[in-house]
């Protein structure tokens, strides 16, 4: 997959950097400050070729990355930032044919790096309890896999409208990954659905809520759970410009903690 196809999304990305996202559409035109380009002649081109506007200017085409698409993607919840989706892959030991469960979907961009992380043997159960974030999700998940021609490429995708704090339907899940703003109410459902050595991850903004997640974990149910670690990720960008090269001025800072706990096998005397 090389050759840019009708349908896919690009990006265009002119000399000082800026990226136009369009969606390619035969017969379409972009304009934009610098032009107007014809999406036909885009449609065709080798990823990473040029298209030139009708005002001269050049801009280079390429696929997104998930992170650069995550970023221009509809928002309706607040996002799991590129950087802590990669560090919870990692932490949560994401693998092909793993079977995952996620709360809440939000706006998606969490399931669609599980979605790929799991593999055309995974699956990805996502529950969302708001019917306006999960049709913004389905759309931000539909676009981002659309030119993927076997479907079996990537995981299985089971979007549920639900509510984990009232319940969890499946059961031997490998992970379980929870973004939603009390974790704790969800303790007893995570633990009849995980299986044993599975591993729960939460992400949540504010200390308080991961005080509140850790001492309910160790009281209520320190017989089945065994915190592993608590984390935030840091990542800062720098600038290259000519002869300068720093630290950009301005950073994400905060972002949220990952906490990760297992399951623990309770049938061996
Ligand atoms: C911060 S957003 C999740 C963002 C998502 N991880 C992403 O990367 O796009 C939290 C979402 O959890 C949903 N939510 C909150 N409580 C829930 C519950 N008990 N069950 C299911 N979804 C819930 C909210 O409606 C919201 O969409």
């Amino acid at each position: 997959m090389s050759r840019i196809e009708a349908y896919e999304l690009v990006h265009l990305v002119d000399s000082e950097g800026r990226r136009y996202q369009i969606l390619l559409s035969p017969g379409s035109d972009f304009s934009f400050t610098r032009g107007k380009i014809a999406h036909d002649d885009v449609i065709g081109l080798e990823e990473g070729g040029t298209v030139t506007s009708s005002l001269g200017e050049r801009l280079i085409v390429l696929r997104p990355t998930m992170s650069e698409y995550i970023a221009k993607m509809k928002k309706g919840s607040q996002i799991v930032y590129p950087k802590d989706i990669a560090a919870i892959i990692m932490l949560a030991d994401i693998f092909p044919g793993a079977r995952v469960l996620e709360a809440g979907t939000g706006s998606g961009a969490l399931t669609i790096a599980l979605l790929r992380a799991v593999g055309g043997s995974g699956m990805v159960v996502s529950y969302e309890r708001r019917a306006e974030f999960q049709s913004i999700a389905e759309r931000n998940i539909e676009r981002f896999f659309h030119d993927v021609k076997s479907a079996g490429r990537y995981g299985r995708l089971i979007l549920k409208r639900g509510d984990v704090y009232e319940g969890i339907e499946e059961r031997e899940l490998d992970r379980v990954i929870l973004d939603l703003p009390e974790p704790w109410r969800a303790l007893r459902s995570v633990e009849l659905a995980l299986r044993p050595g599975g591993i729960l991850l939460c992400y949540n903004p504010t200390v308080l809520q991961i005080y509140k997640l850790s001492k309910r974990l160790e009281l209520r149910f320190g017989h089945s759970f065994r915190t592993d670690g608590i984390y935030e990720v840091g990542i800062r960008e720098w600038e290259i410009r000519g002869r300068s090269m720093r630290p950009q001025h301005r950073a994400i800072v905060h972002t949220g903690f990952i906490f990760v706990a297992r399951k623990i096998y309770r049938g061996d005397g």
